[in-house]
């Protein structure tokens, strides 16, 4: 079935299921699940259960779209995302946000845990992102256009809303949490990078580095969605001995970050 149709087809079978009419997708990152309790849920449904869903596969990345309140802004978001690591092409990476905005969704935020690359970041600190490079090995573009979902060559000038950013900065400030802002390089992973790969992605322009966010932030732009993401610093590669890094502290980073993070998505999305 052409994705058109996929699209129809799944978010008319969850309008059968669920009322809510989201005005914001939200999509997590590693260890940061924890963002689901700032949400009023309404209904909850598996990816299992959902027509042309991928299934995530992850440990320590949930299964499920989640609908309800922030506030008074309607919102759905997945706890677990889909990375081209796994071996989802990037036509499934993509998909839910297709779908969040068939929903209604105008607005998509996203989370990543990242490893840093700028001198001035250390672990744990949060980093809006203001700009990326796109470094994955394949476009979520790539194939025929289909004009009912976006232009064939869309404009990448301004990716990330500036309207959000500068409304995020304000909470940041308000809540006294020091919120970095850069430019996020993605790519394939699975594995980190080598200090000599840090070292060059810092030279190109890159501040964090990680394996995800790019493909739907590509796809939310060409469907004319505003875009606000966060990094987590979860470790920091570029240093003059090499660092270790493991998947394992990757998590317990972005899990103890995932409270801060969690009151600024809530108070943005609030303010919307
Ligand atoms: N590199 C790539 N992806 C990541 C990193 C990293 O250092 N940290 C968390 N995700």
């Amino acid at each position: 079935m052409e994705l058109f149709n996929r699209i129809e087809q799944t978010a008319a079978y969850i309008r059968g299921k669920i009322a809510a009419e989201p005005r914001v997708g939200i999509i997590l990152g590693s260890g940061l699940g924890d963002l689901t309790n700032i949400i009023e849920k309404t209904a909850t449904l598996s990816y299992t259960d959902i027509p042309n869903f991928p299934v995530s596969t992850v440990k320590g990345h949930g299964g499920e779209l989640v609908f309800g309140k922030i506030g008074q802004t309607d919102v759905v978001l997945m706890s677990g995302r889909f990375h081209y690591y796994e071996g989802y092409s990037m036509d499934k990476i993509t998909f839910p946000v297709r779908v969040m905005k068939a929903l209604g969704a105008e607005i998509l935020v996203l989370s990543n845990a990242a490893g840093g690359m700028n001198r001035d970041f250390k672990i744990g600190d949060l980093m809006i992102i203001t700009d990326h490079i796109n470094l994955f090995p394949e476009h979520p573009l790539r194939g025929p256009n289909d004009d009912r979902l976006g232009t064939r060559f869309p404009d990448m000038s301004k990716p990330y809303d500036n309207a959000l950013i500068e409304k995020a900065r304000s909470i940041a400030r308000e809540r006294g949490v020091d919120v970095k802002t850069g430019v996020y390089v993605g790519l394939q992973g699975p594995t980190f990078e080598t200090p000599a790969e840090y070292r060059w992605l810092h030279v190109i322009g890159g501040d964090a580095v990680g394996m995800s966010t790019v493909p739907e932030v590509i796809v939310a732009c060409h469907s004319g969605m505003r875009v606000f993401a966060l990094s987590v610093i979860t470790d920091i590669g570029i240093s003059d001995v090499p660092v270790v890094i493991t998947h394992e502290e990757v998590l317990e980073a972005a899990n103890a970050a995932a409270p801060v993070m969690a009151g600024i998505v809530e108070d943005l999305v609030r303010s919307l």
